[in-house]
């Protein structure tokens, strides 16, 4: 009989450790799945799931830029994928109804709380950026009751938006980067894309409190820039995303296949490549 099959989706795809990650969760469980990663033309994203529906795939991963069409396509979503916006977990059911739902925020947590052995409560939290990603983390930050949490972004308005959209849920604030002046933060999530460029966003000397800890989203060579930069301002640690990436696809995995995978080994795997 053949295989359960899964996919990672996006556009470019080629760099993706999703079907690493998610053969090594099959084999520690002893699933016999296959999972592959396909490239999705920018324009063909609903042209693409109507064929994996046809192929009979059970789910797919997806990654940028195609969580937010996701988020449209789909028949359910999650009270996280509604929350986010977003989807990043497909689940093609039997009935041929589509099930969306959004790990990005439960694999930050798990791997700032699991991995790192990080406690949010009561902590002063800042977010540099306001996209996708801080959209979908959110919510679980908030879940653990910080003290304060304050998103600063380039395009102020971004920032504003998620303030007045979780209003119901914390007091959240916002700011731009020239408002950090004289604030002391616990914690500091550097949610920008612009370490891909090897840069650091321009916030300003003296941000991290005593014991502070600083995470980039980003992993590899995009992570460098901000995690030597948190070292020199006195960050005791700075990590970078690579947990909370393995930590997502264990929360995919799960949905898909009832199991919960340990997710170190794999985190440890993908560091000695
Ligand atoms: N580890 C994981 O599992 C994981 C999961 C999800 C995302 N991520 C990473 O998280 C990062 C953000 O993802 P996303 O989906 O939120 O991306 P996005 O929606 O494209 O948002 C990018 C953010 O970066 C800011 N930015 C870009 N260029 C900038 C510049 N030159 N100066 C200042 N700010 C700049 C943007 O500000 P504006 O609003 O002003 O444009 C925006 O806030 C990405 O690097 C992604 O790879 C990692």
């Amino acid at each position: 009989m053949k295989n359960d099959s899964y996919l990672v989706l996006g556009n470019p795809i080629a760099h993706s450790k999703s079907p690493l990650i998610h053969r090594a969760f099959a084999e520690q469980s002893q699933q016999d799945i296959d999972y592959d990663k396909r490239l999705v033309p920018l324009d063909s994203f609903a042209e693409c799931i109507r064929q994996l529906q046809s192929e009979g795939i059970k789910g797919a991963n997806v990654t940028v830029p195609f969580k937010e069409a996701a988020f449209q396509i789909v028949d359910e979503l999650s009270n996280a994928a509604q929350l986010a916006g977003a989807v990043n977990t497909l689940s093609f059911q039997d009935d041929g109804r589509i099930a969306g739902d959004n790990t990005d925020g439960i694999g930050l947590l798990r791997d700032l709380t699991k991995n790192h052995k990080l406690s949010i409560k009561g902590k002063r939290i800042l977010i540099l950026g306001a996209g996708g990603a801080v959209r979908g983390i959110l919510k679980p930050l908030i879940e653990q009751r910080p003290s304060q949490v304050m998103i600063v972004n380039r395009t102020l308005s971004k920032a504003e938006e998620l303030v007045t959209l979780f209003a119901g849920l914390f007091d959240l604030s916002s700011g731009s980067f020239e408002s950090l002046v004289g604030r002391k933060f616990d914690l500091m999530i550097n949610a920008t894309s612009l370490g891909l460029q090897g840069k650091v966003a321009p916030v300003p000397d003296g941000v991290f409190a005593d014991n502070a800890v600083a995470y980039d989203l980003m992993y590899g060579d995009g992570s460098k820039a901000f995690q030597q930069w948190a070292g020199q301002q006195g960050a005791k640690q700075a990590y970078d995303g690579l947990g909370m990436l393995v930590q997502q696809a264990a929360a995919s995995f799960s949905i898909w296949r009832g199991v919960q995978p340990e997710t170190q080994a794999v985190i440890d795997y993908l560091r000695s490549l």
